[in-house]
């Protein structure tokens, strides 16, 4: 089975079960300052998930792009990726464990004709935080799967969120599939990779609070996450993802060392969606990950002696296959090269360098251990991600000190924060409240600029952290200091006029017929909810906001700076008091 037709079905599956089709977000976080990309399809539903209804119901399904770089260092074998696609159904305070087991049971069986003696479970075995789940085993043998294939994990696997710190979490059920052609053992053994996972359900039925305590909710959700990649290779019965559909076109190209190849694909493939977002390598944050993913792609394609333009035509060549499903890879595509030459160029007149060091002060060890600086210092002055260093350690049978190197990495990162990494944690889940008040001057900012400059502004990217709001929007040139100066000025009007904040539910139709401010046409579902301050701005957005534009007290840009042709980024605070 095709992979996009893997995914219609879900999706079609779902619908037929009443359950809406939403649009995926961004694969980068909005308004989440606890971590740096989308992880999984419940992630841009959080505010959901404590409660905020959903302006299309209580049943919802989708496709979102994910990334993890938890794993960076599994991807090479068969199945780990940094960037995946997630199918995911919700039910909001809906049905509960007997539906949503039954519904992936019978998607698996029906609809992908998956035999019954090819799947597994685990269950959650129960400790002092929460029971066993039972429920969910006894509904699995209900429906065939025998006592055998059932398999009860602790915590560590069965267990499902927080994002980040704190917020909803559970119990979940994970099913595996048998991927080889062999007879499947009777009994599951869940340390067997032939069993590959590819559905979790979780069951979303307590929070964690900062004490680290897990307290039963009100409101009882279910969250479940459908790998598409492996998936793919189950129905396509590869070896691996990368033999799958969403590869194989492009890897034929190649036939050189399978692990290095699989890590040039995986890690060029994260790279164009993060690029597209319009963020740029750099030493932090989404930048430095975007770093690695690329400087790690290049250096292996080195060790194969691929031709020079190797990245760029497999870019172009997943572009191509992404054509339809992503679009926005190709609107961006000229973008998107040059800045990936941009950083091989970089990254080409530092890495002699960095190596000729490299050898230098490894010949001079006297134990098998890199110390932490030099890796460092191969990290700040001639580009090499960690990585790198790992990598090139491993093939010199050396280790890298990482304790050290990360308590360098910190304290450099103190240093160019300026001291400016104040006390607030927060973020998505206990949405603290600067968060909420950047989020708020963001669209009072944003209707400043199109009266400042013209309506030819539009939002372009939006990424809020304590410390600060960012701002993209498209406009071709640098801003004067006097329009600096005026779209603050009309912000700090607005905040002193102690605007009310209002929100509604409407027809996405109706919205853009009333001139709501909407930046992804493609993206947003046919229901929508629109904020409004005062009779100034108008934004379909999820929130949250201030009640009063007056909480803002004070509004101030720092700093308004190119981020790419027709693009221009602002930074900017509001009063922390
Ligand atoms: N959020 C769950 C996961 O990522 C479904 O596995």
């Amino acid at each position: 089975m095709k992979s996009v037709d893997i995914r219609n079905k879900y999706l079609e599956f779902f619908k037929k079960k009443n359950h809406k089709i939403i649009p995926g977000s961004s694969i980068l976080p909005e308004n989440d300052p606890t971590v740096l990309f989308t992880t999984a399809g419940m992630h841009p539903l959080v505010p959901y998930l404590l409660g905020q209804p959903h302006p299309l119901g209580n049943k919802l399904t989708d496709y979102q792009k994910c990334i993890r770089t938890g794993d960076i260092d599994e991807v090479g074998d068969s199945f780990h990726l940094t960037f995946f696609e997630m199918l995911g159904n919700w039910s909001l305070n809906d049905y509960w464990k007997k539906d949503s087991v039954g519904m992936s049971f019978e998607f698996l069986t029906k609809i992908l004709k998956i035999p019954v003696k090819k799947i597994a479970v685990t269950c959650f075995k129960g400790d002092k935080d929460a029971p066993k789940d039972t429920e969910s085993s006894k509904i699995w043998e209900s429906l065939g799967i025998p006592k055998e294939r059932i398999a009860f994990l602790p915590k560590k696997d069965n267990w499902w969120g927080p994002v980040g710190s704190t917020g909803p979490c559970g119990p979940d059920t994970e099913m595996f599939i048998w991927s080889s052609s062999k007879k499947p053992p009777k009994k599951f053994d869940p340390k067997d990779i032939t069993w590959i996972e590819i559905w979790n359900n979780v069951f979303i039925e307590y929070t964690k609070t900062t004490e680290g305590k897990y307290l039963p909710i009100k409101q009882r959700n279910i969250d479940t996450g459908f790998g598409l990649e492996r998936a793919a290779m189950i129905l396509q019965e590869k070896p691996s993802v990368f033999e799958t559909d969403l590869f194989l076109p492009i890897k034929k190209k190649l036939n050189k060392d399978e692990t290095y190849v699989r890590i040039i694909l995986d890690h060029v493939r994260s790279a164009l969606f993060i690029l597209v977002e319009g963020i740029k390598p750099s030493n932090l944050e989404q930048g430095y990950v975007l770093r690695r993913l690329i400087r790690r792609s290049i250096r292996y394609s080195k060790l194969l002696n691929l031709p020079e333009d190797y990245l760029i035509n497999l870019s172009k060549d997943f572009i191509k296959l992404y054509e339809k499903l992503y679009p926005e890879l190709t609107e961006n595509k000229e973008l998107i090269l040059t800045e990936l030459e941009q950083e091989k160029k970089k990254f080409e007149n530092t890495l002699k360098q960095g190596l000729r060091i490299f050898e230098r002060e490894t010949s001079k060890l006297k134990s098998k251990t890199i110390p932490g600086k030099l890796a460092f210092i191969l990290f700040s002055s001639y580009g090499f991600p960690l990585e790198l260093t790992k990598d090139l350690a491993k093939e010199h049978k050396l280790k890298v000190n990482e304790k050290e190197f990360k308590k360098e990495f910190e304290e450099h990162q103190k240093l160019s924060r300026k001291g400016s990494e104040k006390k607030f944690k927060g973020g998505l889940v206990d949405h603290s409240k600067i968060v909420t008040k950047l989020h708020t001057a963001t669209h009072l900012l944003h209707q400043a600029l199109r009266m400042v400059l013209g309506s030819h502004v539009q939002q372009k990217g939006s990424n809020i952290t304590p410390e600060r709001l960012r701002f993209d929007f498209s406009h071709d040139k640098a801003l004067t200091k006097e329009e600096i100066a005026k779209a603050e000025k009309i912000v700090n009007e607005k905040i002193k006029q102690g605007l009310e904040v209002n929100v509604k539910e409407m027809k996405y139709e109706d919205a853009i017929k009333q001139g709501v401010l909407a930046f992804f046409k493609e993206r947003y579902p046919e229901k929508v909810t629109v904020y409004s301050i005062g009779n100034f701005s108008k934004e379909i957005c999820i929130g949250p906001h201030v009640k009063n534009t007056k909480e803002l007290k004070n509004f101030k840009i720092k700093k308004e700076e190119s981020v790419a042709a027709g693009v221009r980024r602002i930074k900017a605070l509001v009063d922390y008091k």
